[in-house]
């Protein structure tokens, strides 16, 4: 009887860090017994129908895709990642409208149970006003780790105590970024330079700064926050939170969930906005155990030529095998070139791909090492199999999960300052091959059980989210 079940519609915000887990966690809820709205922007909705080969997503009657535009002009280019301040302007100003007109439109299909929730990422909280008009629950989904939505909200601490907005862009080289942030409770010891990196402006109206504040501020008033972390991973900050979110759920790590899942059809819809080559695991299982030191930025990060050139002669150099994953945007410009001294000496080392199965790779016996910039979910992959990691941070959230990784979990290296290629070597060198890399790696083999063990919590946490707020009417 569909319309007697709860209906969930799932709104990530339009970048791959944030569809992956939503949609993991749709996929859960839908195996809880819940109808799922997915709500794509049309530009994404139209790169994960290339990505995966289909004309439609919408296979099964209980789990289904809609879209809405995001605001921005269109673009031809579908293996890119759009603009990330463009992307929070347009959609924090044009999205409630047709959001609202799905929503009715929902409510008024005879095939479908009315909307009963919103399950929503909390950079898309216009969301907020769509359920207060409907009277309906809504969830907020931070898909950043704890540390990182805990810094978040205190970013207007920084800005009462002056410590933000920069005097000016010298700030940024002079040292003052290492002055040590003691107005967290949770998180004594961090320096400026470990917070989310949208605060270090001059400009308090800097978009991404006031968009940081906004959402924040704005998750108040949902009726939970909802976190893929777990609790032994974060518990400090996690409580800490729950004194400024009165609900707040850890319900990770969302990957280890739905992997143990059984529903055929809705386990094999991938989430990919590039299309997956799986040559890499063939050629990961001819390499030995821990051989192989992994390096993937993510789908967001970009670096310049120089910053290339330094990576390949630093993994050359090394003498270690490595799969590296290079995104068709990853270089900013169009050079993306690789010299071909660098692919001639490395040409029985080294495997290059535009995109991977990224949980299979990382998963793999064979993937000793990640050179990772840090996302959260990169980070709560790596961790969950037990990976270590060198870490080159980028932007937002990722120096703040860095510092984690380096100084709590002891499980990461950072390469500071800028790259080059001999930092590059001799790290791939330590945690390859040297006694602190083997330490690391024995550390992040207990984080693996752990991550393994918390996932019973978890699962009861996401119980107790549907009970105690997605079914209440
Ligand atoms: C960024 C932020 O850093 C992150 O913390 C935030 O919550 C979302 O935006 P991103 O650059 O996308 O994220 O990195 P990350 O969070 O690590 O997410 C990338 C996802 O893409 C991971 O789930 C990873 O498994 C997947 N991926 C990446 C692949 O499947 N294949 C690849 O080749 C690369």
């Amino acid at each position: 009887m569909a319309h007697h079940k709860p209906h969930a519609v799932c709104v990530p915000f339009p970048a791959q860090g944030h569809i992956n887990p939503i949609l993991k966690l749709a996929k859960i809820l839908h195996s809880k017994g819940f109808h799922i709205t997915f709500v794509n922007t049309e530009f994404n909705h139209q790169r994960l129908l290339k990505s995966q080969g289909f004309d439609s997503l919408n296979c099964h009657q209980s789990f289904r895709f809609e879209t809405i535009p995001d605001g921005l002009p269109p673009s031809e280019n579908l293996d890119a990642t759009q603009d990330i301040p463009s992307l929070c302007k347009s959609t924090s100003e044009t999205c409630l409208e047709p959001f609202k007109a799905l929503l009715y439109k929902l409510n008024d299909s005879t095939t479908t149970p009315p909307v009963s929730c919103i399950v929503s990422d909390g950079g898309m909280s216009f969301t907020l006003d769509a359920a207060d008009e409907l009277g309906i629950p809504i969830v907020l989904f931070w898909t950043a780790s704890a540390c990182a939505v805990l810094a978040y909200a205190h970013y207007t601490t920084f800005l009462q105590k002056g410590i933000v907005p920069l005097k000016d862009a010298a700030d940024l080289t002079n040292g003052y970024l290492d002055i040590v942030v003691d107005c967290i409770p949770s998180m004594k010891g961090m320096r400026l330079k470990d917070m989310p990196t949208l605060l270090r402006v001059t400009d308090a109206n800097d978009i991404l700064f006031n968009f940081s504040i906004q959402i924040i501020t704005r998750a108040k008033r949902a009726s939970a926050i909802i976190i893929n972390t777990f609790d032994e991973l974060e518990y400090d900050v996690l409580k800490e939170l729950s004194s400024i979110y009165p609900l707040v759920y850890p319900i990770g790590p969302l990957h280890a969930i739905t992997n143990s899942m059984e529903n055929k059809d809705l386990k094999t819809l991938g989430s990919s906005l590039w299309k997956e080559e799986t040559k890499c695991i063939e050629w990961l299982d001819s390499k030995q155990p821990n051989s192989v030191i992994y390096v993937n930025f993510g789908s967001i990060a970009v670096m310049t030529p120089q910053q290339l050139v330094e990576f390949s002669w630093g993994l050359a150099n090394s003498n270690q095998s490595f799969l590296w994953v290079i995104r068709p945007d990853l270089v900013s410009g169009d050079s993306r070139i690789l010299e071909p001294e660098f692919l001639e000496s490395t040409k029985n080392t080294g495997l290059l791909a535009e995109w991977c199965p990224q949980e299979k790779v990382l998963n793999h016996p064979s993937v000793g090492g990640f050179l990772t910039h840090s996302g959260w979910n990169s980070t709560l992959e790596s961790i969950s199999s037990g990976v270590p990691m060198i870490c080159w941070p980028f932007f937002s959230d990722q120096q703040t999960n860095c510092w984690y990784s380096c100084n709590k979990w002891g499980i990461g290296m950072e390469i500071e300052g800028d790259v080059n290629r001999k930092r590059v070597e001799n790290l791939v060198k330590t945690l390859m091959v040297e006694e602190k890399g083997k330490e690391m790696r024995e550390m992040a083999s207990v984080w693996k059980q752990k991550a393994q063990s918390n996932v019973s919590t978890s699962l009861m946490n996401i119980d107790n989210l549907i009970n105690q707020v997605l079914l209440r009417s």
